[in-house]
This record gives C-alpha cells, sequence and structure tokens, in this order.
C-alpha cells in the first residue's frame, strides 16, 4: 500500500495521543503510590511500662500520639520492611516533645539486607536538625535511592519514634509474605493489578 505524506501525518497524531494518554495513567500511578503502606516493623528492643508495649509498628498505624521505644541506652534502631524494592524519595519523622530526646547523629540507612550495617553505600542521610512536635522531612544526600529497608539507627540513645512516613514508587517486585496456592496468588495479583512473578534464579530469590 502507498504512504501518502498526509497518512503518515495522521498517524504520528495518532501515536502522539496515545503516549500523552499514557503518560498521564503513569503519573496517576505514581500519585497513589506515594505514601508507602509499611506492614513489617522491627527495632533492636522493645520498652514496656504498665500494659503498654512501645512496639516498632506503633510509629506507621497512623496514631500520631502512640510512639515506639527501645530499651537499651545505646545502638538502637527501628526498622521498616517494605517487602518489595522501592525508590524512596523522602523520610517524615515526628516525634513528640519529651524529654531527653535527641536526634541529632540519628542515621537513616536504606538497603537491599536487613542486615544491620552502615556503609556508605546504604546511607542515606545523617540528622543534624530535628525539631519536636513537628513533621522533620529528610532526603538523602544523593537524592532518591533504591532499596527494601529502611532503618533508622541512634548509637548513643534510646530510640523514640512516633509516625514515620515513607515516600516512594515501588520497582521491580513485591513480596507477600502469606503461603498461597499459585491459582491463589495469582488472582491475588491480579486483584491487586500486579502479576505473579516466575524467578528463574537465585539473586533474584534472595
Ligand atoms: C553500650 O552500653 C553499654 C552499657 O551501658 C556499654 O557497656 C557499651 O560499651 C556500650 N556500647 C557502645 C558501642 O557504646
Ligand atoms: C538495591 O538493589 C537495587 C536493584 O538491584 C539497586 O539499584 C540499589 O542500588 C540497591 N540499593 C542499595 C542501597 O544497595
Ligand atoms: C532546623 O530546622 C528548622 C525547621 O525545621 C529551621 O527553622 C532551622 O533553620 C534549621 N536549623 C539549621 C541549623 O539548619
Ligand atoms: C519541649 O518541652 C520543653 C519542656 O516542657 C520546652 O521547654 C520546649 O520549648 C518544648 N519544645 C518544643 C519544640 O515544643
Ligand atoms: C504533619 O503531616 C500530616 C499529614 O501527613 C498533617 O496531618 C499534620 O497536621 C502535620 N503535623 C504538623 C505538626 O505539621
Ligand atoms: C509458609 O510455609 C512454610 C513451610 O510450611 C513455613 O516455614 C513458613 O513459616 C510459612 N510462612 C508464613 C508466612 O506463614
Ligand atoms: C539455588 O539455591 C539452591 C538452594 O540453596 C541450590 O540448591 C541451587 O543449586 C542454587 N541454584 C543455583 C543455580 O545456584
Amino acid at each position: 500500500m502507498l504512504v501518502t505524506n498526509e497518512n503518515r501525518l495522521q498517524e504520528g497524531e495518532t501515536v502522539r495521543m496515545m503516549w500523552s494518554l499514557l503518560f498521564m495513567s503513569l503519573i496517576i500511578v505514581s500519585n497513589t503510590q506515594n505514601l508507602i503502606k509499611v506492614e513489617k516493623t522491627s527495632q533492636s528492643s522493645t520498652f514496656t511500662y504498665g500494659s503498654v508495649t512501645y512496639s516498632s509498628e506503633r510509629a506507621v498505624v497512623g496514631n500520631w500520639a502512640q510512639c515506639t521505644d527501645t530499651n537499651a541506652r545505646n545502638n538502637s534502631w527501628w526498622s521498616a520492611d517494605l517487602l518489595g524494592l522501592y525508590e524512596i524519595y523522602n523520610i517524615m519523622i515526628y516525634i513528640i516533645n519529651q524529654s531527653n530526646i535527641k536526634m541529632e547523629g540519628a542515621q537513616i540507612v536504606i538497603g537491599n539486607s536487613s542486615e544491620k550495617t552502615i556503609s556508605t553505600s546504604n546511607l542515606c542521610k545523617t540528622i543534624t536538625n530535628f525539631t519536636l512536635n513537628k513533621n522533620n522531612t529528610f532526603q538523602c544526600d544523593g537524592g532518591s535511592m533504591w532499596g527494601r529497608y529502611v532503618t533508622i539507627y541512634l548509637q548513643t540513645r534510646i530510640l523514640i519514634l512516633c509516625e514515620v512516613q515513607i515516600y516512594g514508587i515501588r520497582k521491580g517486585l513485591m513480596l507477600i509474605p502469606e503461603n498461597r496456592t499459585w491459582l491463589d496468588s495469582l488472582i491475588y495479583c491480579r486483584d491487586h493489578n500486579m502479576d505473579l512473578a516466575y524467578i528463574h534464579d537465585n539473586e533474584t530469590q534472595a
């Protein structure tokens, strides 16, 4: 078939329109995935007082008046397992004004393994300025960072956190830590606008 210039132009318009539609839907997806829903947390130790257990998930349940609290006076950490790889843009930390809280010197680390070591490749930010009773938003020194685990270390004090919000976009695979049949897994993934992955090598599996 002979393609005239006029036809080419129309095809060009159609392609442009499809691109702009695709672009718009990408923006919508990004926005809805911005605040990461954190379902798995842990901390170095847990303080209890009377009937209250100051457990790690209290920092992510959306109740800004309830805080986490570690027991030991040094080498404290709190960690979120995002169960997937995310590009992380911001980390917001809120702590109620209580006596003896000092976050200066705390380190935010973003990594791919739950191993608790700090290195130049996983250090996101060392906190130098923190205001209590306020939303403190931090960005990694090098801009966004990719990883599965977000950990906050405080080497010299008890670590108290009242709310932690992590903002980012999911990349690649997401782990659902539940035992299901292959069919149930497939249905679950499709119900959540994802697909079930086949994993071919041990590196991806890890
Ligand atoms: C942590 O504290 C304990 C006792 O309070 C002390 O013996 C230990 O040396 C401290 N460790 C570090 C790394 O500061
Ligand atoms: C985690 O893995 C991703 C993908 O392999 C990589 O791009 C990223 O840099 C890693 N993050 C860290 C902190 O090493
Ligand atoms: C610390 O942060 C507060 C606001 O959160 C700001 O007003 C102040 O200038 C900052 N101080 C330094 C030394 O950066
Ligand atoms: C925190 O509380 C102390 C003592 O109650 C007070 O002096 C200080 O101004 C408070 N700081 C903030 C940021 O509210
Ligand atoms: C912190 O941010 C939340 C929204 O994420 C907002 O509802 C709250 O009022 C803010 N708190 C302060 C003290 O700015
Ligand atoms: C899934 O099943 C395996 C083997 O029975 C078990 O070891 C594992 O703890 C289970 N995981 C969950 C999240 O229930
Ligand atoms: C992957 O890991 C399993 C169990 O650790 C091992 O048996 C298998 O040989 C490994 N496969 C490859 C290709 O390394």
